[in-house]
């Protein structure tokens, strides 16, 4: 990684900004989302969450992955049967907007377009080449779909700071809602979120987290 970036890399100011924002206001976010069970009627602008899901990082900035936005009625009602979204049908259809996080396995691709876009030098698109393009193909959809499950915590954190129901499922057939979607071939579906407008129902039983002294080893 130094080898990649090492040469070039700056020190960003911590100072840059003055926007020091309450650390409490993040958590309070966090404790306000549920993974919610359902949505009201209205339409939501999810431009906020898009933009999160942009700036998300990603291994080299690569972005291998596209996200799906599903706003259309008859596609949200054509993915709700339970044979193919399990018990997550009901919240699919009356949500705003169904993303579906897709990573891609098309490596050559993925490198090629970051290459013509982000400024990299040559010496380092040679490097990212040499350590990427070679992944066994298997090995490289595993670590797209890492890196896009980056951009859906990014959404959901962005929902929660704006105070938007949201619902991350992995409960789905990837079959199935790649056919009804009709998805490129190279794209393989990691997670799907469900967002829509209140009044939300939520989950019937209390949020809980294990004690931060369960969860963290410090050493
Ligand atoms: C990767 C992932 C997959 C999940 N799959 C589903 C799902 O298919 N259906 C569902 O209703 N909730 C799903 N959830 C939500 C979890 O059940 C929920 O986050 C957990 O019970 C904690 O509740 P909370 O998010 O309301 O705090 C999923 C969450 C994650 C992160």
């Amino acid at each position: 990684m130094n080898r990649i970036f090492g040469s070039n890399t700056r020190l960003l100011s911590l100072k840059r900004t003055n926007h020091r924002r309450s650390s409490t206001c993040i958590i309070e976010s966090m404790k306000w989302r549920r993974a919610v069970k359902g949505f009201g009627s209205d339409k939501v602008n999810i431009e906020t969450i898009l933009q999160a899901i942009q700036h998300a990082p990603s291994s080299f900035g690569l972005q291998p992955y596209k996200i799906i936005n599903v706003s259309s009625s008859s596609l949200l009602e054509a993915l709700s049967p339970d044979s193919i979204t399990y018990d997550n049908g009901e919240k699919i259809k009356q949500a705003s907007n169904l993303l579906v996080f897709t990573a891609r396995d098309d490596a050559k691709n993925v490198i090629d377009e970051f290459a013509k876009v982000s400024n990299t030098p040559e010496e380092n698109i040679k490097s990212i080449r040499g350590m990427i393009e070679t992944l066994p193909q298997q090995v490289f959809i595993d670590w797209s779909k890492q890196q896009v499950n980056v951009a859906l915590g990014f959404a959901l954190a962005s929902a929660a700071h704006n105070r938007i129901p949201s619902c991350p499922m992995g409960g789905y057939d990837p079959d199935q809602v790649k056919t009804i979607l009709k998805l490129d071939d190279n794209l393989h579906i990691a997670a799907l979120m469900a967002i829509g407008s209140e009044p939300a129902i939520l989950p019937p039983f209390p949020q809980f987290r294990h004690e931060l002294d369960h969860l963290i080893v410090n050493m």
